[in-house]
């Protein structure tokens, strides 16, 4: 995705910190509730700690969904989440994302023309019913689709009861576009990693499996995943448990298999911060997922030790271009009554669609 983000102006490049953070408060005071700014959990914590609600991606669409008074949304998160809250609100509403390069890598890796040239072909093949899921780090458009081909959405926090609704309506089930969280929840589930599923590599004919392979095998996984949450593997798992006995693993679910496989839990990021907030004071915690959430974890529970299950930085690229500054700028343009900055808005049609496979997700809970 190539999308032009126009250069923060001097004035928001050269202030003080401080400044920057009383211009925030006082734009916030101003708007009023006209104005609700959203954080997610990778956000930097010189955005957090202005935002008036924080979670996960389930959490946070639930919210948006709900705040039909809002006239102007800030999204500090990706794209996927800022269009996400678009398609769930009304027309009177907009949502603004304070640096538009903040996009998901993982929801770029399923185009949607790749997925409709995909599904003809597995038709083609003599598939039976196929339910498409996809997870909600995708673009609308493939929201778009899943929800006109009798499919809907799943997060890492609601992904098996999705996919549970999903095998009781078709006999495949379609998941783009992250292969990890597929294969951990359908696992997890019971199913045969070997026998009931398939890796659908969209570069190759029919993911690169015989016509036979697929109207027998009941769960295709697009082959997508999280460059960030590649950086977690076994062998750290297995330093740790050597270095530190009694250590407690807690990992995202868009971990590698074998990496989820030998964590003691994992869960979402808003399920992760449960976890650690509800455990013994003195326990001893390693996270796998991005960096800013367990640093942000090890300061708010003192009493634990908590550090990252990699050493090295996991950081999400994307979730860290939205500075205070950003945030500073979209704000005070409302006050000054400009039009809102970065607004990120999905077509009506694709909006509706969409709509469809997000109403169905929030039905299935
Ligand atoms: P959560 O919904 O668990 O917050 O995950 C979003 C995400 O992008 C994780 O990489
Ligand atoms: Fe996308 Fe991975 Fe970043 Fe989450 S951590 S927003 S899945 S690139």
């Amino acid at each position: 995705m190539t999308i032009l983000q126009p250069a923060l102006p001097d004035r928001f490049q050269s202030m003080s910190d401080d400044d920057v953070h009383n211009l925030i408060e006082e734009s916030k005071r101003k708007l009023g509730d006209r104005c609700v700014i959203l954080g997610h959990h990778y956000q930097r914590d010189e955005v957090i700690r202005h935002a008036d609600f924080t979670g996960d991606s389930l959490k946070l669409a639930r919210i948006a969904r709900d705040l039909t008074e809002t006239p102007y949304i800030v999204f500090c998160g990706v794209h996927f989440m800022a269009e996400t809250a678009d398609i769930l609100t009304a027309q009177h509403q907009q949502i603004s994302l304070p640096d538009l390069q903040a996009g998901c890598e993982m929801a770029d890796m399923a185009e949607t023309w790749d997925v409709e040239a995909s599904w003809a072909e597995a038709l083609a093949a003599g598939a039976g019913k196929i339910i498409p899921v996809t997870y909600i780090n995708s673009k609308a458009s493939l929201k778009g689709f899943v929800g006109d081909h009798g499919g809907t959405i799943c997060t890492s926090g609601n992904a098996r009861e999705v996919i549970d609704w999903a095998l009781s309506q078709g006999e495949h089930l379609f998941f783009f576009p992250d292969q990890h969280l597929g294969r951990n929840v359908c696992k997890a589930m019971g199913f045969d990693t070997e026998k009931d599923m398939l890796l659908w590599d969209p570069k190759k004919p029919l993911g690169g499996h015989s016509a036979e392979k697929i109207r027998t095998t009941r769960i295709w996984l697009w082959k997508g995943h999280c460059p960030v949450h590649a950086l977690f593997t076994l062998h750290q798992i297995q330093r740790l448990r050597s270095e530190k006995p009694g250590i407690k693993i807690i990992v995202h679910p868009e971990c590698a298999m074998e990496v989820v496989d030998a964590a003691d839990m994992s869960g979402s990021t808003e399920q992760i911060i449960q976890a650690i907030s509800n455990a013994a004071a003195g326990s001893i915690w390693s996270v796998g997922t991005e960096k800013h959430l367990v640093e942000r974890l090890a300061a708010n529970n003192p009493d634990k030790d908590i550090t990252s299950l990699n050493p090295y930085t996991c950081l999400c690229g994307t979730m860290n271009r939205i500075t205070s500054r950003h945030l500073a700028w979209v704000l005070d343009d409302l006050v000054e009554g400009k039009p809102l900055r970065n607004p990120i808005s999905v077509d009506q049609k694709t909006a509706a669609s969409s709509r469809t496979a997000l109403d169905r997700m929030f039905n299935i809970l």
